[in-house]
């Protein structure tokens, strides 16, 4: 059926509706979506957290075997604050250890570490 003069003014209303509720809607998840892109990209930067050379993690290339994979990673610490610990210091929870202390070693900022664990909890 093609376009009759009749239901042309019911399609455009509609379409001008979903636009703007298309508008109104992504800000916030928008925004919780673009932390936990940029927290993977990081994660996997070879410059940056350079996560991959010691870390199995889904969606990355050729990872190590130094750490643990890291998956179910929010069951396992449901509290983000000991995610920002780990990769802030992780020495200082665990003396041996091999991975780098990211934050206290300026490797990674703060806004840097928050996106990774936005990533790290999709895992
Ligand atoms: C040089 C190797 C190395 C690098 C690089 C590294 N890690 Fe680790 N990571 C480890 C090791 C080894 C452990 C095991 C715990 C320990 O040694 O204290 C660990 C533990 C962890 C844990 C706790 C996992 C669990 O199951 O309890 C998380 C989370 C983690 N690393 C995240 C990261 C992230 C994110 C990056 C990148 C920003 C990273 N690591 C980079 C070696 C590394």
């Amino acid at each position: 059926m093609t376009n009759t003069p009749m239901a042309r003014p019911v399609l455009i209303p509609a379409l001008a509706l979903a636009l703007l509720v298309g508008a109104a809607l992504p800000s916030a998840p928008a925004a919780a979506q673009s932390a936990v892109a940029e927290g993977q990209a990081l994660a996997f930067d070879r410059g940056k957290g350079n996560c991959l050379t010691c870390h199995e993690i889904k969606g990355g290339d050729l990872p190590g075997t130094i750490g643990p994979a890291l998956k179910d990673i929010k069951r396992k610490y449901p509290n983000r604050d000991d995610l920002v610990a780990i990769l802030h210091d992780e020495p200082k929870r665990n003396p041996q250890t091999v991975m780098p202390p990211f934050g206290r070693n300026l490797i990674l900022t703060d806004k840097e570490i928050n996106a990774i664990v936005d990533f790290l909890q999709t895992l």
